[in-house]
């Protein structure tokens, strides 16, 4: 069969030739009904029964992989799409460099791989159930449609996950697709593996935040990972990051539009309040900004960690592009520089490369986001206003590695707690932000109308126009 295409007649779309192993595809297919029921209840409430304008993978080309139209979510074709196999694929960092890929779980490494997969896999459906009552004040058609989209294809980057479980890790692997249905995003009792994935989010803002900071932690997770020695799961991984490149740009654009917006409100004036005219004032959505990328920055795991070079040196996790961006694949000679603190100051201490692969990481994540800040201030700057995004430094707020017991300042600096806390409204989304933010979505469901508070995107999606009814309601009442 052609790999590059999509077996749309199987109950389970897949490039797999799944219906060559019957076993695995009626495991599958016992699952199946669990992830609907999943949707159906953790997923967006209120608009099962509605016509989204969706795209659908149907080839895992670089080019041209996607066919929009409309569906109802409940409907869409969620499947296991894997980037063809290479012939002759060598293992590109680690112990095993220069040594034959991976096409079954090397027995030794089981365990971890299926601890590296299951995270992973963890936050797919965890994103669908935070976001799960936004589409109940979307700014507009076009921006629904983009939140079902990112959502549809969490869920389809969960079928992606629950493959791999499935196919390689026997018994074990299926009772953790059944667990991954069963934990909840900020459910006290059973929550999701990670932090910011039990966080509520209750507004649009925090969701282009989410969209441009967290999910681009999983562009970085899943790089690292398109890199392993096992190679079906970086088959897996380099699909899903096409598919998550559209969920950054749901977020960078979103933020940069209601950034937009207030400069527009504020007409060139460094000092006007938006506030009385219904926008989001600058230094509130900086707070915004402080938030979420610093929760963010906890995914990626302590500064020094042994896990990280485990994972590195057994060749089941790289670095963020690790053919084309590094030279030394063994990473065995150099070290990085890592303040840390020590006896109440920051020094800088040398770990050895392995140990620092989540910094590594870190440090690509970092400036990628930077880029989007670049963008952001453009906005300010052909608005002729002064003021200046930033992104906060590494070590502030954070709840993960070396500066979680410490206070730091967005400048970076170590201060004590009684200092930081007295300026933390300063610095964070406060609740009085949230209200205020609360208070102004509503739901605006007019094709081509925007809420007050964001400016309508540059184009449409897939060359329709801006005012293109995205979704088609089926008439039912809205709550
Ligand atoms: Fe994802
Ligand atoms: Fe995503």
């Amino acid at each position: 069969m052609d790999i590059s295409n999509i077996d749309y007649s199987e109950r389970i779309p897949n490039n797999v030739d799944l219906r060559s192993d019957r076993r695995l595809q009626r495991a599958l297919e016992r699952w199946q009904p669990n992830y609907l029921d999943w949707w159906r209840s953790m997923g967006p409430e209120g608009f099962q029964e509605d016509h989204v304008y969706l795209r659908t993978a149907i080839s895992v080309d670089a080019k041209g992989w996607a066919h929009f139209d409309y569906v109802k979510m409940p409907d869409y074709r969620w499947g296991i799409f894997l980037t063809p196999s290479e012939n002759d694929r060598k293992i590109a960092f680690g112990d095993h460099l220069g040594r034959d890929a991976w096409d079954q779980v090397p027995g030794e490494y089981r365990n971890l791989l299926r601890r590296i997969i299951v995270t992973q896999a963890d936050t797919e459906p965890a994103s669908v159930e935070q976001q799960r009552l936004l589409g109940q004040t979307a700014p507009s058609l076009y921006d629904l449609r983009n939140l079902f989209q990112v959502n549809v294809e969490e869920g389809r980057h969960l079928w992606a996950m629950v493959y791999l479980l499935h196919r390689y890790f026997g018994r074990e692997g299926r009772e953790e697709a059944e667990e991954l249905l069963e934990r909840q995003a900020g459910n006290p009792d059973k929550p999701r593996i990670l932090n910011v994935f039990n966080e509520p989010i209750e507004d649009w803002l925090s969701f282009f935040c989410f969209a441009m900071f967290t999910d681009r932690d999983g562009k970085f997770q899943l790089g690292a990972l398109a890199e392993s020695g096992f190679s079906p799961l970086a088959r897996t991984t380099r699909f899903m990051l096409t598919e998550e490149a559209h969920h950054l740009f749901v977020g960078q654009t979103g933020v940069e539009r209601v950034i937009r917006r207030t400069a527009e409100m504020m007409n060139g004036d460094d000092d006007a309040n938006v506030r009385p005219l219904g926008g989001i004032p600058l230094d509130l959505i900086q707070r915004y900004i402080n938030r979420w990328f610093s929760l963010s920055l906890d995914l990626f795991g302590s500064e020094v960690s042994s896990n990280a070079a485990t994972f590195f040196a057994q060749s089941l996790k790289g670095r963020f592009d690790e053919t084309r961006r590094h030279e030394d694949h063994r990473a065995l000679d150099e070290g990085l520089i890592i303040p840390v603190v020590r006896g109440g100051k920051l020094i800088n201490e040398e770990v050895p490369l392995r140990k620092a692969m989540n910094e590594s990481l870190r440090d690509s994540y970092i400036a990628d986001c930077e880029k989007a800040l670049v963008r952001w201030n453009r906005e300010l700057k052909k608005a002729k206003l002064t003021y200046r995004f930033t992104l906060p430094n590494r070590r502030f707020h954070r709840h993960q590695g070396e500066y979680a017991d410490h206070f730091f300042s967005p400048e970076g600096d170590l201060m004590d707690e009684m200092d930081w806390r007295a300026r933390e409204d300063e610095w964070l989304a406060t609740s009085d932000d949230r209200a205020y933010v609360a208070s102004l979505m509503e739901c605006v469901i007019e094709p081509g109308r925007f809420a007050n508070w964001i400016a309508p995107p540059k184009r449409g999606i897939n060359n329709q126009a801006i005012d293109h009814a995205y979704v088609k309601f089926s008439g039912h009442d809205r709550k």
